[in-house]
């Protein structure tokens, strides 16, 4: 099935609006009608003087199905020039009726492919979150942004069109045809042998066009990905003078958008001349074959002109239908390519509710975990034992690319291991209910990621809102930025904690944007510390006094501190060496130094910072 009526079900759910919205689109249509009939009346009377009872009297004298009754006669004026006043009034208040019908029809439907469309954004973007790391990481974040954004405006084009035009043209085309078989059945029938013609016309041009709008679709989802590369990175491309290749990328990228858009517009503007083109072939074939007819006298001229009339009308109300199959054909795209983001499982999904993880109080295991990143063929852990009681602290140290990133990634499941188990107070966490799990967690990452909002909302993202009152919370989070070793620094920006920082936290330093992570981290309260070199960037200072607030922050939780620093080393319980995927060795650093060769090395160049 054509994705796009996938979607389309959706907004069809709605049957009130679409109830109502057919019911203007009547009223208007037929308010149009009206006022073109009583046009005749009128023209009767400035030409031969007579008043509207006595046209209302020969009206019912013909013996119509309907009359005009005995009592609005009455009410009706004798003199010609009030009829015509009467009439004009009569089309004022039905245009005015027509034009809020069709403002009314109009509006119902536009709200309609909005409002689904929102939801269906809405809907994607929910499940895109809940997406495992790594399918959005290999994918690429930006093919997920630009489907969210560029694809649902795509969709919603679609739409409108279905619910604009489609039941009005069909209903006139539609009722046309009906009467053209009336008049004349044989000539009708031509229709239907060319019908299937134009379909299948319009249907190779419809590919076309669908296949143009997917490459469209597809060259602007690299346009934005260059874009924002090149925004975060401004300052990068800067100080290397990449503007001139930067700009060289833009353009390929856009002739590709280019080309794509030209293919589309196309076959767009194929549509309509080659509707025209088989229309009227069809009606000159037909003159030459009831010529013949008439002429034998097997068909009243009267009766041909009516049929020929009534298909005309028929084939005006269609064609715009034409168009709107394009439009669909153009949506089917995007809805191909949303419909494939919500085909991709979500992490955690198996389907039945899994039970939660108790608070962390004995043990964090890693029995033989290996993992391997996707499209890669080299573990990037291999066969790790690692056994952490809990309440202990552990540093991880090794160097670039041995794993420690990796292998903590392990442990709050944002990877999951391509083989052996991690187990938290003997349980395997692939068996529990993930928030449970992250719940319990704290990660400060190498990249710290702090979101547009103020300083505090930042610091408190990661619990929960319903914390009782404001006050209580904010001193919760002045607590916990004072243990980062923040508070200093955040008294002394503009607005203190309720300053507004620029995207991605642009507007601080590296070693400031660590340790708001770092109070995020701590005011979550967390059973398990997972830091990945939260204190790289901080001044020797600060991270000494840093250190001594997370010493005692750590009594009675479980640490996993990733460090290049020995200062933070020697802040842990035990040493675990990581080379190459695999732990080399583990011990204190005495029993290290005098053991470990790796480590030896470490220490002279790697952890060189004071101690
Ligand atoms: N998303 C990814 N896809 C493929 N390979 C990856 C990915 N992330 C990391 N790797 C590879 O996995 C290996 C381990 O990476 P990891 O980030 O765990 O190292 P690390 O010990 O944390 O290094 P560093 O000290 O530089 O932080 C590296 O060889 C790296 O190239
Ligand atoms: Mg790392």
């Amino acid at each position: 099935m054509n994705p796009f009526w996938h979607f389309t079900r959706k907004m069809f759910r709605r049957r009130a609006t679409i109830a109502w919205a057919l019911l203007f689109a009547m009223i208007s249509a037929g308010g149009l009608g009206v006022g073109l009939v009583t046009l005749g009346p009128m023209l009767k009377m400035i030409l031969s003087g007579e008043n509207l009872a006595d046209l209302a009297n020969q009206f019912n004298a013909q013996g119509h199905v309907i009359s005009v009754p005995p009592w609005l006669v009455a009410l009706l004026p004798a003199d010609p020039f009030d009829g015509i006043v009467v009439l004009m009034t009569g089309i004022l208040f039905l245009t005015i009726l027509g034009g809020f019908a069709n403002f009314m029809h109009k509006y119902l439907t536009q709200a309609l492919a909005a409002t689904t469309v929102a939801k269906i954004r809405q809907e994607v973007f929910c499940h895109v979150i809940h997406l495992p790391l790594e399918t959005v990481v290999t994918r690429g974040p930006t093919e997920f942004v630009a489907r969210i954004v560029r694809d649902a405006a795509e969709l919603q084009r679609g739409f409108i069109a279905l619910t604009s035009k489609s039941v009005t043209q069909i209903l006139k085309g539609g009722a046309a045809l009906i009467a053209a078989f009336v008049f004349q059945p044989l000539l009708s029938l031509t229709v239907i042998v060319v019908g299937p013609i134009l379909g299948i016309i319009l249907r190779k041009l419809g590919k076309r066009i669908r296949r143009g709008t997917r490459g469209s679709l597809q060259a602007q989802e690299g346009l934005l990905r260059v874009a924002t590369e090149t925004m975060h990175g401004l300052r990068a491309v800067k100080v290397n003078t990449g503007e001139r290749r930067i700009i060289g990328w833009f353009h390929r990228i856009n002739k590709v958008v280019l080309r794509q858009e030209l293919r589309v517009r196309t076959a767009r503007a194929m549509t309509p001349p080659i509707v025209e083109i088989v229309s009227v072939i069809t009606v000159g074939a037909l003159a030459i074959f009831a010529s013949r007819l008439i002429l034998n006298q097997t068909l009243s001229p009267e009766r041909f002109v009516l049929a020929v009339s009534s298909l005309g009308m028929a084939l005006a109300s269609f064609r715009p239908l034409a168009s709107l199959l394009n439009d669909i054909q153009a949506s089917a795209a995007p809805a191909g390519r949303l419909a494939a983001i919500l085909d991709l499982p979500r992490e955690g999904s198996t389907g039945i509710r899994l039970k939660g993880l108790p608070r962390h109080r004995v043990s964090v295991e890693f029995e033989e975990v290996s993992y391997t990143y996707p499209q890669t063929n080299r573990p990037a852990v291999k066969s790790i034992c690692l056994t952490i009681k809990s309440g202990e602290r552990v540093a991880l140290v090794g160097p670039n690319g041995s794993g420690k990133t990796t292998l903590a990634s392990l442990l709050p499941r944002l990877l999951e291991p391509s083989s052996g188990r991690v187990l938290i107070d003997g349980i395997d966490i692939a068996t529990v209910d993930l928030r449970s799990l992250r719940r319990q967690i704290s990660m400060v990452t190498q990249e710290t990621v702090l979101f547009r909002g103020t300083v505090a909302d930042n610091i408190a993202f990661g619990i929960e809102k319903s914390t009782p009152d404001r006050h209580e919370r904010m001193n919760r989070i002045i607590d916990a930025a004072r243990r980062a070793h923040a508070d200093e620094f955040i008294r002394k920006l503009p607005n203190g904690y309720d300053t507004d920082l620029a995207e991605q936290g642009a507007s601080l330093s590296g070693g400031e944007r660590q340790r708001l992570a770092i109070a995020r981290a701590i005011l979550r309260d967390p059973a398990i510390l997972i830091l990945d070199e939260a204190t790289s960037q901080i001044d020797a200072e600060s991270e000494a006094h840093i250190n001594a607030a997370l010493k005692e922050f750590c009594q009675g939780r479980t640490a996993l501190l990733i460090a290049h620093r020995l200062s933070t080393v020697h802040n842990a319980d035990r040493i675990v060496v990581m080379d190459d995927a695999r732990i080399v060795a583990q011990g204190t650093h005495e029993q290290l130094l005098g053991s470990c060769e790796l480590y030896q090395r470490l220490t002279r160049t790697q952890l060189m910072a004071p101690m």
